[in-house]
């Protein structure tokens, strides 16, 4: 602590500031202490714990979606039989990898960055502390600050809504005291979340409505409790190796073929959905979605629970669109009409970037729209900063983890080169025919296309794709080119 509380205004600059203290943000601390040992670093976080994501949402059932084989650490073993963990269970794990490494003696906590200024080859942050500004200098700057807004979730309009003289919920802000005993509740949205709530809602509530505008595709997942008998068969240490190479290999395989076949593995996942599902609730129109598998994220629905609960009749589904919601329900397109004690607008969330602090380069404001991405890991202009990003069809911890290969491999080429600074340039006039940063048809990911950076079909312009490539790339690839060293 010592160390951090010297990198205050007047003193030596730190050689990293990493911003954020969820999953990027600790996962960045490791690879910086296991592999450039003697830098000193620190890490601000807004919030008074670490988790991000895992610490913010607390909504009855909340889970991961991807397997924690991959969405664990590499570097800490998720050591359990089931690959779907729930919220609570997840921070408990995070919590744990921090405390083994000893990671939470670089956190500052209640330490929001409000501003980031690059002058005379630093960075200055401005960060506020409780009622107190204080300034950090800094070398290099790590974001780990995830993709959205953590304050404002995505606006939708629900029309008459403020008519609604019951209870409004967003998931993200889910009121802790929140009794939904014997309540009829709606869940609108029809993405992991509402997936997630209606199981966990419906064990307590009179019935719960998941009313969707367009359907997603859902799929069962197997999430055993205890190790399966291949497991027993194994010593321990094998186990999560296989695992974690299965779900990699499963995941991609799986992916590519939703991309290559689209019509196959849209039978296929509606041929499974239809095995689970109660004999009065047609897949028409509810599980059959306008896109094809895997344009948007797909739901995992761990053992079924999802079609479990609609063949017990404590939840039901309609796809319809809202006409109006009065003081005691919602009128839909239809004529029907859901009686409510309780709306969760699972709407989505609203995209963002460099946890959305205003950037300052030699006195110019930094436009990130007009920006293209370095490998998808650093912005055009902005001098001596990374940002840690993950997939959007595979685990976010996976794109953590390249992101830092190529960091760490960049940090010690800029040290052995003598340099005090690393900038992506380019004359701005390469063709934006590239991946969008995330290629997915999902409404709050379309959205937010326009306040994303740009990018082009060929590195090092690149949009990061595929975890297997990446982490190549960050080892043996070209990590000069599109780059200035000053
Ligand atoms: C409900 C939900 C379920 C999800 N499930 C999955 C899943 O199953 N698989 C998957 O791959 N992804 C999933 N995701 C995506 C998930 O957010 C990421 O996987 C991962 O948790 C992101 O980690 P992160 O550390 O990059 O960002 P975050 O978890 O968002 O953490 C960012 C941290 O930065 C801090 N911060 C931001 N701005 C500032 C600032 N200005 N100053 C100081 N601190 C700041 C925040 O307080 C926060 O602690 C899910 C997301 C949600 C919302
Ligand atoms: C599994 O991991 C947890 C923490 O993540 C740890 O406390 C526990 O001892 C581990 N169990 C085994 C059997 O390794
Ligand atoms: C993710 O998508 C990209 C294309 O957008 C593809 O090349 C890659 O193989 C996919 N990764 C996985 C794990 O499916
Ligand atoms: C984005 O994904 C779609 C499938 O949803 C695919 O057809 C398209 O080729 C991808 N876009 C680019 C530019 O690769």
């Amino acid at each position: 602590m010592t160390e951090l509380h010297q990198a205050r205004e007047g003193e030596n600059p730190l050689d990293v500031l990493i911003i954020g203290a969820g999953i990027s943000g600790i996962n960045a601390a490791y690879h910086l202490q296991t592999e450039i040992p003697h830098y000193r670093f620190a890490i601000l976080e807004a919030r008074d714990n670490i988790g991000g994501t895992w610490d913010l949402f607390r909504y009855p059932g909340i889970r991961s979606d991807s397997d924690l084989y991959t969405f664990g650490f590499s570097w800490h073993r998720w050591n359990r039989s089931n690959p779907i963990a729930e919220g609570p269970d997840i921070l408990e794990y995070l919590d744990d990898a921090a405390t083994t490494y000893r990671l939470k003696d670089y956190i500052l906590f209640n330490h929001r960055v409000s501003s980031l200024e690059w002058a005379d080859n630093q960075w200055k942050a401005q960060v506020q502390h409780g009622s107190a500004d204080k300034n950090f200098r800094t070398r290099f700057i790590i974001f780990a600050t995830g993709y959205y807004d953590y304050h404002q979730p995505l606006a939708t309009v629900i029309p008459g809504l403020d008519q609604f003289k019951g209870q409004v919920v967003h998931p993200q802000f889910w009121p802790e005291s929140l009794d939904y005993t014997d309540k009829r509740i709606v869940v609108i949205g029809s993405g992991a979340t509402a997936v997630t709530l209606v199981p966990t809602l419906a064990e307590r509530a009179k019935l719960v409505t998941m009313l969707q505008r367009s359907p997603t595709y859902i799929a069962a997942v197997s999430n055993p409790a205890q190790n399966t008998w291949w497991a027993r068969l194994f010593p321990k240490s094998c186990v999560y190796y296989i695992r974690r190479v299965f779900q990699l290999i499963f995941g991609w395989l799986f992916f590519n073929y939703c991309r290559a076949f689209p019509g196959s593995a849209r039978a296929l996942l509606e041929r499974r959905a239809r095995s689970q599902l109660p004999a009065d609730i047609p897949l028409d129109p509810h599980f059959k979605p306008r896109y094809n598998p895997w344009e948007q994220r797909l739901c995992a629905s761990p053992d079924g629970d999802f079609f479990k609960t609609l063949a017990s009749r404590k939840a039901t589904i309609q796809t319809d669109t809202i006409s109006t919601v009065d003081a005691h329900g919602i009128h839909l397109s239809s004529g029907t009409y859901i009686p409510a004690d309780i709306i969760v607008t699972a709407t989505g969330l609203k995209l963002q970037i460099c946890g959305g602090i205003p950037l300052t380069v030699n006195g110019k404001p930094l436009d990130i729209p007009q920006k293209f991405m370095w490998n998808g890991l650093m912005l055009q202009d902005l001098p001596n900063a990374v940002l840690s990003l993950g997939y959007v069809n595979a685990s976010w911890t996976l794109g953590a983890d390249a992101c830092m290969q190529l960091t760490c491999r960049m940090l010690k080429l800029l040290e052995k080169s003598g340099r005090t600074a690393v900038v992506p340039v380019c004359d701005g006039a390469q063709k934006t025919d590239g991946e969008p940063m995330l290629n997915l048809s999902s409404t709050y990911l379309v959205r937010a296309q326009k306040d994303m950076p740009k990018s082009a079909a060929a590195r090092p312009w690149v949009a990061r794709t595929d975890y297997i490539s990446d982490m190549l790339f960050g080892r043996f690839g070209d990590v000069t080119a599109g780059l200035k060293f000053l």
